[in-house]
């Protein structure tokens, strides 16, 4: 998978593409790459945002610096681009992102992110240019690198190579495998600590009854965080 950040700070980037799960996918011939709208864009000074009409605090990136940096990497018109390709522009205002949202993404072979900053994005932007706006959660982040960042990282560790049991992915929290239910509890040695014991079906070596119980646990959490849901 090939994926371009448009972000003001790529420097972020730089951390997160050397840590280690992230760093196999790369090795396996995925690519982060990141795009700097500051370097493309058609005003003076370096300025990618702008005062919002109508008056309101914070600063708003400019449609026509986005338009250009987008031009600039892809040679088309972002409209069209959009057709091909998923532009996902990070926004609180956006789908919130879950696990079947993860797997549509990482079926991609390309993805273009777009991290606003300051107020967020012209929202001709998101109109025009992005595919999708994506969310991860119901708060304010200062801006979209984090959010860019959450995304690739549960992006990337679904592809091959990136966690050294391949397992892990399919058997995970959310996942189809769980019936979209939270993950089972696990438990490793001691057996035993300080009285608290581990459940003496892990400990019995009957395969088929530690996935049933395992499976039950699965419902369980997935109930009691629907229950937490509603009364949200
Ligand atoms: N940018 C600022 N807050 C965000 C959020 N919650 N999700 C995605 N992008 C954001």
């Amino acid at each position: 998978m090939n994926i371009d950040v448009f972000t003001l700070f790529p420097e972020w980037f730089e951390w997160f593409s050397g840590q280690r799960h992230v760093a196999n996918v790369l090795a396996s011939g995925s690519t982060l790459a990141c795009v700097n709208p500051r370097e493309h864009t058609p005003l003076g000074a370096g300025q990618v945002d702008d005062t919002p009409f109508g008056g309101g605090a914070g600063m708003v990136l400019r449609v026509d610096v986005l338009d250009s940096a987008l031009r600039a990497r892809y040679g088309v018109d972002p409209v069209v681009l959009r057709q091909r390709r998923r532009v996902v522009a990070l926004a609180p205002s956006g789908r919130e992102l879950n696990d079947a949202l993860v797997d549509e993404l990482a079926a991609e072979p390309e993805l273009t992110l777009l991290c606003g900053r300051y107020e967020g994005f012209d929202e001709r932007i998101l109109e025009h240019f992005a595919s999708d706006v994506v969310s991860i959660g119901r708060y304010v982040l200062s801006g979209g690198e984090l959010a860019a960042m959450v995304l690739c990282d549960a992006v990337l560790r679904k592809l091959p190579g990136a966690l050294g049991d391949e397992r892990s992915v399919h058997e995970e929290s959310f996942s189809v495998a769980l019936g979209g239910d939270p993950e089972y509890p696990h438990y490793t040695r001691p057996a035993e600590y300080r009285g608290w014991r581990v459940p003496d079906i892990l400990l019995s070596g009957h395969h088929e009854r530690i996935a049933a119980w395992r499976r039950e646990r699965s419902r369980e959490r997935g109930a009691a965080a629907a229950d937490r849901r509603e009364g949200a």
